[in-house]
């Protein structure tokens, strides 16, 4: 497994792959690798011949006040974890080969990131696909892998792939969750003990809410209040936000219509750590 820090390197390495008939996969993360990350591995090397692993803590998706300084960061450990999981390539470039001086070049999937987390982090998804769509220039995959609990994300990275008509098809993999239905965040190590035992609170609500759905509910208000009432169970819980979309618009509905391709996501605060989570649910 190579680890490399350039792009020029990592392309050439990706053209020389590809040039011997080879699948390329591109698994692109933050590093902090848990269970999580090594799930959208595993799916990577199912599906490809050759994978690489981007470990980048990206600047321009942290807005103001989050924890850029205080992302884990640990790339012994992560490639450690990675030479185990049959990876190829490791992409770990600094923050000035990604965004050299003077670079001024944004992406962004206008009206896509209006709700949802994108309401409380204006800037984060612009920031996402920027270095994502840079990502893909860089390393031209056949193949991108995307956790399913960033729900919001892998729709905008869906959406913008589809609008710039990019050849890289992207492939959500199914949240990996603790034995008590807590989904795997870098961020859980943050939580105490207190916190951590409330924190299932997240997956309870969202499960609620697809159950609901799925039983033919149609008043969105209730399924809203549902998830609100097991958030607001927990003491140390702080909602952000619990709602219910259409995986299309990304937009808040109103009621529910037959066949409708839905998403219920809420968001937690525990002190300062933010915890997401959601349900994809069709409506029968
Ligand atoms: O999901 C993440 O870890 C990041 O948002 C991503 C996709 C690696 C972009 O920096």
């Amino acid at each position: 497994m190579q680890v490399v820090r350039y792009k020029e390197r990592i392309r050439e390495i990706a053209r020389r792959e590809r040039g011997t008939g080879k699948t390329l996969a591109l698994v692109p993360t933050m590093g902090a690798l848990h269970d999580g990350h090594l799930g959208l591995v595993e799916a990577a090397n199912r599906l490809a011949d050759h994978v690489t692993v981007s470990i980048f803590v990206n600047p321009t998706q942290f807005v103001e006040g989050e924890d850029l300084d205080r992302y884990p960061r640990d790339l012994d450990a992560d490639v450690a974890r990675l030479k185990k999981h049959a990876v190829d390539a490791v992409f770990a470039p600094s923050v000035e080969e990604m965004y050299p001086k003077g670079d001024s070049t944004i992406v962004h999937v206008e009206g896509a990131d209006q709700h949802l987390c994108g309401r409380f982090r204006p800037g984060h998804f612009q920031g996402v696909t920027t270095i994502v769509s840079r990502l893909f220039v860089i390393t031209e995959p056949d193949l991108a892998f995307f956790g399913l609990k960033d729900a919001q994300q892998f729709l905008i990275i869906r959406k913008m792939v589809r609008d710039l008509g990019m050849g890289t098809e992207i492939v959500g993999v199914p949240t990996v969750r603790e034995d008590d239905g807590l989904a795997l965040s870098s961020r859980n190590v943050y939580l105490s003990p207190d916190e951590r035992s409330q924190a299932t609170v997240l997956s309870e609500a969202v499960f609620a809410a697809r159950k609901l759905i799925e039983s033919g509910e149609r008043e969105v208000q209730k399924v809203k209040a549902a998830m609100r009432g097991r958030i607001e169970s927990a003491s140390l819980a702080r909602l952000q936000y619990a709602e219910v979309v259409d995986t299309d618009t990304i937009a808040p509905v109103e009621s529910i219509a037959p066949g409708q391709e839905l998403l219920a996501a809420t968001a937690v605060f525990f002190s300062e750590t933010r915890l997401i989570d959601n349900q994809f649910v069709k409506a029968p």
